[in-house]
């Protein structure tokens, strides 16, 4: 059972665990992405990899994992066994991505699985698995002049799949490093850290606003062009970028031992609460010049989850605070307004997007945002069980 935490945390792990196992019989074989607009989930089969139709580009099931991490932390929350069956039972059909060379979020779809579940377990085969697709994503790396990184979409035979990068692909690399540690295996570490400084350098604007995605020059490592799938326009600021690139930069410190990355995830977590301003949860673009734009509570919910990474790890016990003290913030108000607590919505979190331009989950529960909030709150709940923690930087 629970530790003594908040009132809000136990309810809201409370909510996780019941509505997990109720539709854990209602989806069949199939993984819960986005909720309709009748509350009940859209599936989607573990098999539908990421692709190129023509020039569209298809992100497929990368949320899978995610699932798996829910049952998880229902499992933490409450002890019965149950969840933990079901965890490993869904993993069984979550392993056939391991080999899946489309795509970079074959990270969060094994961070979210295979790594809790081999914290949880200490079972070798979870380990095996999560080491099977780390070595994937580390595949994906291309060294350019400038550096390196690591390419999000597409297969790597595929020159589009080279070329571009996206921010998100900060929130994968946690598996590489994860995976050096585990393979006792420099490279990981060196692939992780190397997009991590690139990334920042090409995505970055001065103003601490973020591209979403960036075309790179697979040779020089020049930047082509910034563009955006999910956000308003090209030069836009979608605000669930920020919370993806804290969460790279955060175990980015944790594994290099640099402070400086933390220093940077502050310099964007500032704007990005500056252009929050009162609300606890963002329109899914800040740059969005339509007046009735979604909000995006997932954005919350990855941020809450990025600081906490930050909060463990800051040598500076005043700014650690002042950082879980916002990430706690956003939690409290998620649990407060966001909480699909009705029956007929089957999501947790309300008001998530996932692409409004491609109106796919546009005010809808979105399975990363559920699974990043959960998390956020185990990792509140009980402290270093779900994930690694790291020691604090000195
Ligand atoms: N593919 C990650 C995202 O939609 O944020």
């Amino acid at each position: 059972m629970s530790r003594q935490v908040s009132e809000h945390i136990t309810r809201a792990l409370d909510l996780i665990a019941s509505k997990t196992l109720a539709d854990e019989t209602r989806i069949g074989a199939a993984f819960p992405y986005v909720t309709k607009p009748d509350g009940s989930w859209d599936t989607m089969s573990v098999a539908v990899s990421a692709g190129y139709t023509g020039k569209d580009w298809s992100h497929g099931n990368w949320f899978c994992g995610f699932w798996v991490g829910l049952l998880l932390t229902s499992y933490l929350h409450t002890g019965d066994e149950k969840y933990l069956k079901l965890a490993k039972d869904r993993m069984v059909l979550v392993e056939e991505r391991a080999g899946d060379g489309n795509t970079h979020d074959i990270g969060f779809i094994f961070l979210s699985s295979a790594m809790p579940l081999f914290r949880i377990t200490g079972d070798e085969r979870y380990r095996a698995i999560g080491l099977r697709a780390a070595d994937k994503l580390r595949s994906r790396l291309v060294v350019t002049d400038k550096g390196a990184y690591v390419s999000s979409w597409g297969p790597m035979t595929d020159p589009r799949g080279r070329a571009a990068s996206a921010i998100d692909t900060m929130a994968n690399i946690p598996l590489l490093y994860w995976a050096g540690k585990q393979a006792d295996d420099a490279s990981f570490r060196l692939a992780a850290e190397a997009h991590a400084q690139m990334t920042m350098l090409s995505f970055n604007r001065p103003d601490n606003t973020q591209f979403h995605a960036v075309e790179y020059d697979t040779m020089t490592g020049d930047r082509l062009r910034g563009y955006t799938f999910q956000g308003a326009h090209d030069d836009s600021y979608w605000s669930r970028g920020t919370g993806w690139a804290v969460m790279g930069l955060t175990v980015s410190a944790a594994n290099s031992g640099k402070v400086s990355y933390l220093e940077q995830a502050i310099a964007i977590s500032e704007k990005w609460f500056d252009a929050l301003g009162d609300k606890v949860v963002p329109p899914y673009d800040f740059d969005s010049s339509d007046d009735d734009a979604p909000e995006d509570s997932s954005a919350s919910a990855i941020m809450a989850a990025g600081l906490l990474d930050l909060a463990d790890l800051h040598p500076d016990k005043a700014t650690a605070e002042f950082w879980r003290g916002k990430a706690e913030w956003l939690i409290k108000g998620l649990c407060e307004d966001y909480l699909a607590t009705e029956d007929g919505h089957r999501g947790i979190l309300m008001h998530g997007c996932y692409s409004e331009p491609h109106k796919i989950g546009p005010d809808a529960a979105v399975m990363f945002g559920d699974y990043f909030f959960a998390e956020a709150l185990v990792r509140i709940a009980f402290p270093g069980k779900f994930i690694e923690k790291y020691e604090r930087l000195t």
